[in-house]
């Protein structure tokens, strides 16, 4: 459901001679200053262009064909393009470019002022950047038997996690080949990536050092353009939490009621048991808790599936919902050149992507679409990404990024949330019912809450873990049991076994081994419903306390009002900082929970209630789940039941 954005750093690459434009003369004025500046930068935005391009074209060649001859391809394409890039970085801070004037100017000096990873000396570039292609190709190769299979040898050995994985864990009800699949899926991945890992936080901070931040976390936040991002964001998380612990508690009790002792009443959830690889999405999970389990249930995915979509069909429908508001249609190249189905002469990175090729015109989705609610909605998703890419395609290269990465992340869930109402389901033939039964409105919402409230806590938690182990503050002997405390702590779930340091279960998660930030995600799931409440306003379909007019039935499809606000934030890029651009949708420069909470406000009130009739506890006692340093640990624990073992997290 979380999808990548790929958000590729720009480089640079020079093939002409600056020689005139870099010689600044010693006393040369600041008003000549800036006019050489505006003239160098020209020629440097047109190598950028070209330079980002065809590192694109590598970094596409190899993900979407995983071979050796096109990673090494890639590396040197990376490493080259490392290389001027530093070069131009070395002319471009030999301006005074905090006096310039012109704030525009200013700020493209501002964004290249920062070099990246591209700061490293080229022996350590080209090993960071092999170590984490290593990473992404152990994690996109990984395959595990079946449960129950005699050998590990096998033709049935042979299930990556897309599909095969994620779908196991999606429908499947023995809680023993969850737990199998849960628990072989970290085995393929986790131990082989913990020594590249511990090497990538090395470089990477060096690389961070070398931008004179203070280690990675920092150069992170840096894209957030506000020392105080951190407090904000803890504090929305704070707001938010109340939520969280209703429908989790609900869940718990719920899960119960179906697989009996192995979910304690008041303990943190096993998390193989809700429906998703990392328990970020519950969703999957919902057919045996709704709130209303007579209430007659259409399955999004046995419709498409009943009226044969095609990966092809699902996203022309979603194309046809950014055309209804008056966004664009996807061009020709991106029919031509996208993968939007899995294909079996090769081995690629699944994980779902959009692609901006920086020449204005080529733009890509990758992704292993299946004919599902899910994918549907993923569908939504990466569309998003690609609909900012061509707001803004004629920006200057430096501002065609997000206004910040959970604005990237925004846009297609907030069309999604259109999409995934009744209303619009059955205004495109997905739903057959001819009007809303109430029953079954907030049997939807209880679904949706399962993906969206569910996730804030692992959005959150994330980049927690990451922030520390950058700093140093959490030790690589911990990196594991710290990531179970986290786990613990903001999602209140726990593993299906004991866990030790052999064990590397963070890098079980895409974006961690692809080095990919993720509080954008976080940010993404708050600010999509804020943008979604504005623009609902804007089509008239929602007024606070208007009980006529609940936010969770407003669908802005054909609404051009609310797209062209829309299109005029996301043409903006990240010309301003994000406030600006904020406040264009929703007059507001601050990110707010109100409209997440607004959302589920009878989503809520039901649970609460619910939960105060079940007398169901509300938060979690500590896990049994111990996490250790070594396997033999917990080995000899089990031969020796008196022995207890001092439990790290
Ligand atoms: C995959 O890459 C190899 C080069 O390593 C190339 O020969 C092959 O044609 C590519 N396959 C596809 C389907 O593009
Ligand atoms: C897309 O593919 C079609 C059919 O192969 C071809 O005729 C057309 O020129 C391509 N368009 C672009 C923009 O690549
Ligand atoms: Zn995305």
């Amino acid at each position: 459901m979380i999808r990548l954005y790929l958000n590729m750093l720009p480089k640079i690459f020079i093939i002409g001679c600056f020689c005139i434009l870099a010689i600044i003369a010693k006393d040369v004025s600041i008003e000549e200053e800036e006019y050489n500046a505006r003239n160098f930068l020209i020629l440097l935005n047109r190598q950028t262009e070209k330079d980002s391009n065809r590192l694109s074209l590598a970094n596409w060649a190899y993900a979407s064909n995983l071979t050796e001859e096109n990673l090494k391809n890639q590396l040197a394409v990376a490493a080259e393009v490392a290389k001027n890039e530093k070069e131009a970085w070395q002319r471009v801070i030999q301006y005074n470019w905090k006096t310039f004037s012109d704030p525009s100017l200013k700020r493209q000096f501002q964004k290249y002022s920062v070099l990246g990873i591209s700061a490293l000396p080229e022996e350590k570039f080209k090993n960071l950047n092999k170590i984490v292609s290593d990473m992404e190709a152990i994690y996109s190769k990984a395959k595990i038997c079946p449960f129950g299979a005699k050998t590990a040898e096998t033709e049935e050995c042979k299930l990556g996690l897309e599909p095969e994985l994620t779908n196991i864990l999606a429908t499947s009800r023995n809680p023993e080949e969850l737990k199998h699949v849960w628990l072989e899926w970290r085995n393929a991945v986790g131990p082989k990536c913990r020594l590249l890992y511990e090497q990538y936080v090395n470089l990477t901070n060096e690389a961070a050092r070398l931008n004179n931040f203070t280690d990675v976390s920092e150069y992170w936040l840096d894209d957030y353009e506000d020392p105080n991002f951190k407090s904000q964001i803890q504090s929305l998380w704070e707001q938010l939490k109340p939520l969280y612990l209703q429908i989790h508690a609900y869940v718990r009790t719920k899960l119960r009621g179906k697989y009996g002792e192995i979910v304690s009443e008041k303990g943190p959830i096993p998390m193989h048991l809700l429906g998703n690889m990392w328990a970020q999405s519950w969703s999957n999970v919902a057919d045996f808790m709704l709130p209303y389990p007579d209430a007659k249930d259409e399955n999004l995915t046995e419709e498409l599936k009943k009226q044969n979509y095609t990966a092809t069909k699902i996203f022309r429908t979603a194309e046809e919902f950014f055309k209804s508001i008056n966004l664009s249609e996807m061009p020709e190249t991106f029919w031509n050149n996208s993968v939007l189905e899995k294909p079996s002469d090769r081995e690629i990175v699944c994980h779902a992507s959009a692609w901006d090729f920086f020449d204005q015109k080529d733009f890509r989705i990758k992704q292993c679409t299946e004919v599902t609610g899910e994918h549907f909605i993923t569908a939504h998703h990466e569309m998003g990404h690609i609909e900012y890419f061509l707001q803004y395609k004629d920006q200057p290269v430096k501002f065609r990024e997000g206004a910040n990465d959970g604005f990237h992340e925004a846009i297609g869930d907030l069309i999604a949330l259109s999409v995934e109402s009744t209303k619009h389901l059955r205004k495109i033939g997905l739903v057959h019912s001819e009007k809303d039964d109430p029953k079954q409105v907030l049997n939807n919402l209880f679904k949706l809450g399962l993906s969206k409230i569910t996730f804030l806590p692992f959005g959150y938690l994330m980049d927690l873990w990451r922030w520390d182990v950058f700093s140093g503050k959490t030790k690589p002997e911990d990196y594991n049991c710290k990531w179970w405390e986290l786990r613990e702590k903001y999602q209140g779930v726990e593993p299906p076994v004991d866990r030790s340091e052999e064990d590397f279960d963070p890098a079980g998660k895409y974006h961690i081994i692809a080095d990919v930030p993720y509080l954008r995600y976080f940010i993404s799931f708050v600010i999509q419903f804020q943008f979604h409440r504005s623009l609902c306003e804007k089509a008239g379909q929602y007024e606070h306390n208007n009980l006529e007019k609940p936010l969770h039935e407003c669908d802005i499809y054909q609404n051009q009002a609310a797209g062209n606000v829309l299109k005029q934030m996301l043409a903006m890029g990240s010309s301003k900082p994000w406030p600006e651009a904020m406040e264009v949708v929703t007059g507001q420069r601050k990110m707010d929970a109100s409209g997440i909470l607004e959302y589920f406000k009878p989503l809520q009130t039901w649970l609460e209630e619910e939960n105060r009739k079940s007398n169901a506890f509300i938060g979690w006692e500590p896990s049994k789940k111990v996490c250790v340093r070594t396997r033999q640990e917990l080995l000899d624990a089990q031969k020796d039941n008196t022995t207890t073992i001092p439990a790290q997290a």
